[in-house]
Parts: structure tokens; sequence; C-alpha cells
């Protein structure tokens, strides 16, 4: 097998299908809401990485002192042949997984962004020449099927990007990667920690407005794709502490009243000032909610690591006996 090989399970008219059906949706709901899948475009992952370098964005700091320290345990613990990385995006981090892991010749990277899988897998490549890096533009909610691959397998979510998602999209998920894997696997996860307030939401509404822009990004992504007349302009980024459901909610907030069109859609969506549209949440875990969540979905939590300052931890479970 050559050493680098791309498969899209999203079709590109399927992805373009979908966006229609979620905006189409989630904009003639009350509140309107918009899934997050939809930031990550070329631009988006650009700013994503962005706010992974901002001074108030601790958590890929955070979970990078923890890969750096505990590399070294997970090959140990694992074995992995192989890597599969949910939501990969620029795989910064995974080097450090990838140095430690001397059994591993597989790297399965799978993410909406096209851009950000092409960009990760030609760096990785050169950093490991021996290594098949099978990339996978699928979306890992919906019906995932991975490659034949050698085991023991790794599966790695990173980033706290399971915060991403709501308790019951969670609990599918947590059983869809439960179901795939055998004995012998392991899944890797990353999860922001319950904090301060102030530290949290300073992580989503930075100094610099680099998170505002990559929470407009999807406005961008609609015109662009449906042809709608949304001015970025007319919206505000808002992030809030929801202490009920401990998440951070990302909105954005219309300055004026408005009409949005959306040809693609046939559609004229219509803005109150000060009408919110909710557009993420990125929740935020206690050690007993990982660890209960992980045992519903038939998962053993093994091993628990977090960085020196207790902000994030990476936890590895099992599938259950
Ligand atoms: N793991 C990286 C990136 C996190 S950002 C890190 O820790 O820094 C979240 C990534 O998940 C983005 O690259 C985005 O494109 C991807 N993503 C979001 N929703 C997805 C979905 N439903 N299916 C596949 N990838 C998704
Ligand atoms: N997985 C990231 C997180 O929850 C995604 C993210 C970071 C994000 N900053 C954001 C999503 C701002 C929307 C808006 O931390």
């Amino acid at each position: 097998m050559s050493p680098f090989v791309m498969t899209r399970t999203l079709p590109l008219d399927a992805t373009a299908a979908a966006l229609r059906a979620d905006v189409g949706e989630g904009l003639t709901r009350c509140p309107k809401e918009i899934p997050p899948k939809w930031f990550y475009d070329a631009r988006g992952s650009e700013l994503f990485d962005e706010i992974t370098l901002l001074p108030e964005y601790y958590p890929t700091r955070a979970e990078r002192e923890i890969l750096i320290t505990r590399a070294g345990d997970i090959a140990a613990a694992t074995g992995a042949r192989t890597l599969i990385e949910l939501g990969s995006g620029s795989s910064d981090k995974t080097r450090h997984l990838l140095r430690a892991l001397t059994a591993l010749d597989h790297y399965v990277p799978v993410d909406v962004s096209e851009s950000a899988l092409t960009g990760a897998s030609r760096t990785l490549l050169a950093e490991h020449p021996g290594l098949t890096v099978h990339a996978l533009v699928a979306d890992f909610q919906h019906g995932l099927a991975l490659p034949d691959v050698p085991g023991p397998r790794l599966v790695a979510f990173l980033g706290g990007t399971i915060g991403n998602l709501r308790p019951s999209e969670r609990r599918t998920f947590l059983s869809a990667v439960r179901a795939g894997l055998a004995p012998g696997d392991a899944l890797l996860l990353g999860t922001d920690l319950v904090k301060d307030e102030a530290v949290l939401v300073a992580a989503y509404d930075d100094a610099t407005g680099v998170t505002a822009a990559f929470n407009k990004n999807v406005l961008s992504v609609i015109n662009r794709e449906l042809g709608a007349d949304f001015d970025p302009d007319d919206f505000d980024h808002v992030a809030r502490w929801d202490a009920r459901s401990e998440w951070i909610e990302m909105r954005l907030r219309a300055r004026a009243d408005l009409v949005a069109k959306i040809p693609a859609l046939d559609l004229a969506v219509p803005f109150g000032r000060g009408e919110e549209m909710r557009t993420e949440i990125s929740a935020k875990f206690r050690p007993e909610g990982v660890r209960r969540e992980l045992a519903a979905a038939g998962l053993d939590l093994t091993h628990w690591w977090t960085d020196g300052e207790g902000r994030f931890a990476l936890s590895l479970s099992t599938p259950a006996g």
C-alpha cells in the first residue's frame, strides 16, 4: 500500500445537502441554531489554529503538556499499531504520540476539513517516512466506517472536542466508538475540566477577537455555500458560562433588526435586534462525570492524567469485559 491514501466517506454533494438541511432547520427554529461542524472550512481551520496559540486559550497547551509527559505511558499501556484520530485538525499535538508509539505503522486522521487533513498528512509523512497515513474525510458523528487496519488500535479524540457534543450526542458517539473497538483496543479522550468562570470565558472570548472571527466565520460559510447575504459585522460574538449545564455557550447576537436572504433555501430569515443564535457549546467535565459517561458506553477508565495545574484531563479506557 502506498504511504498516503485519502478516502472521502462524505461525498461533496452530501456535504452540501447536509449543510442545506442543517441551516434550513436551524434558522427556522426558535432559538436559532447552527451545528458546529460547519465552522471548519479552510478559513475556519486556520482560525482554530490561531485560537490554539492565544494566551487565553489554555486547553491546547495543557493537553500538549500531558501528551509530552505521558506519551510513553500511553505507548506502554496500548502497544498500538494503528492510531485513529477523530477530529484530528492540524494533528499538531499528535506528533508527541507518534514519536512515542514505537509499534505504530498506521495513522488514520479523520476530519470533515479536507484542507486540514491534507496539510497535517503532508507534515507527518515528512516526519515519519515509515508510516502509512490513511486520511478519512468523514463525519465522526454519522456511521463512521473505519478502514481495515491492523490492531491493537488506539482511537484518540483530543482537544476537548467531545465537549462540543450535547449529552445525548455524546452517548451516541461513545457507544459507536465502543462498538468499533475490539479487545486490546483503547480510547484516548481529552476533556477540559470545570474551573473558574473567568478563566473559561476568556478562553472563548479573547482580547484580540480571534474567537469572535472564528464564530462569525460560519456566516461566511453559509454565504459562500448557499449564496446567503449575512454581513458578519451585523453580529456580536457572545460566550457565556452556563453553570447549570457546565458548558460555555457560544452565540451570535444580531446588532439590529435585519433579514438574511438564503437563495439556495429560498428562505428569508428575520432577526430581531439583540436576538441570539446558538453556534456551539463547549462542555467542561468533572472526573466522576467522565468515568460515568465512559462506563455507560461500555468503556472502563484505566488511566486518568491531568496537567500540573489540573485544568485538562486525558483518559485512557478499554472495552469493558
Ligand atoms: N484535535 C485538534 C483539533 C480540534 S478542533 C486539536 O486538538 O487541536 C475540532 C476538529 O474536529 C476540527 O478539525 C473539525 O474540522 C473537526 N470536526 C468537527 N466536527 C466534526 C465532525 N462531526 N466530524 C469530523 N470532524 C469534525
Ligand atoms: N473544541 C474546541 C473547544 O471547545 C472548539 C472551540 C474552541 C471553539 N474555541 C471555540 C468553538 C470558539 C467555537 C467557538 O474548546
